[in-house]
């Protein structure tokens, strides 16, 4: 694998809904980071095997990985807690993790050149895709607020579904992404606890900036 030297690379592990995406968005227009939500390549996987189910196999899959464009990430379809729940159940499988880590890490090592790094977020980003990461993160938030949170995106995507819906789904997803045996979410040691219940999405932008600036010393 190419490795781009001197490039900064971030990276942020969280559970569902814990506003790591769009602090990760953020931090990457900041510090002009190519940014990967490496949760989407689960979802996408989820959302053809939903689509396709007869056609659905590693070959498959791994097409689809090569072909992905910039605009896939960005379809909304992907956002519904159907295939949600779908990508946790997939991304259990040993064989699709190898097949998604390739991509993960050539994104993470080598960004195009006109970016100054890279910032992935997902579940085994810390210890996992860039165990050598410049830094790490840890965001999390209550339960409570990480189904609220989702339950009202959800409902400005006309989704019919309940807080209560909402509050068990992400329930069953951190019970499946915290104790599966492949690639578990977990808090490495090395990473820095950003709890984001009770700070507005500027609080937590300003709180992580701080601890970056401070590593790159600017
Ligand atoms: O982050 P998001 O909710 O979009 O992720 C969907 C699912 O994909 C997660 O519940 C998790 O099971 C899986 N995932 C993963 N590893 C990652 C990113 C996401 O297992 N790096």
């Amino acid at each position: 694998m190419i490795k781009r030297k001197g490039i900064l690379k971030i990276a942020i592990d969280s559970p569902a809904a814990a506003g790591a995406g769009t602090l990760a968005k953020t931090i990457s227009k900041c510090y002009n980071l190519m940014y990967l939500d490496t949760g989407k390549i689960y979802r996408i996987i989820a959302f053809n095997k939903l689509k396709y189910p007869n056609e659905f196999n590693l070959q498959f899959i791994k097409k689809k990985i090569k072909n992905l464009k910039i605009k896939d990430f960005n379809d909304k379809k992907l956002l519904s807690d159907e295939v949600g729940t779908e990508a946790s159940l997939i991304a259990k499988r040993k064989n699709i993790r190898k097949l998604v880590y390739s991509f993960q890490t050539s994104f993470a090592y080598n960004p195009p050149k006109k970016f100054n790094g890279s910032c992935l977020d997902g579940r085994d980003i810390t210890y996992n895709i860039i165990p050598d990461a410049d830094l790490k993160f840890f965001i999390t938030a209550d339960i409570k607020t990480r189904a609220m949170r989702r339950y009202m995106e959800l409902k400005r995507l006309k989704k019919a579904l309940t807080y209560k819906e909402v509050l068990k789904s992400i329930k069953n997803r951190d019970k499946s992404d915290y104790n599966r045996r492949i690639s578990p979410l977990k808090k490495t040691k090395d990473s820095i606890l950003i709890n984001t219940t009770n700070l507005s999405k500027r609080a937590c932008f300003l709180k992580i900036k701080k601890i970056i600036d401070r590593k790159i010393n600017i």
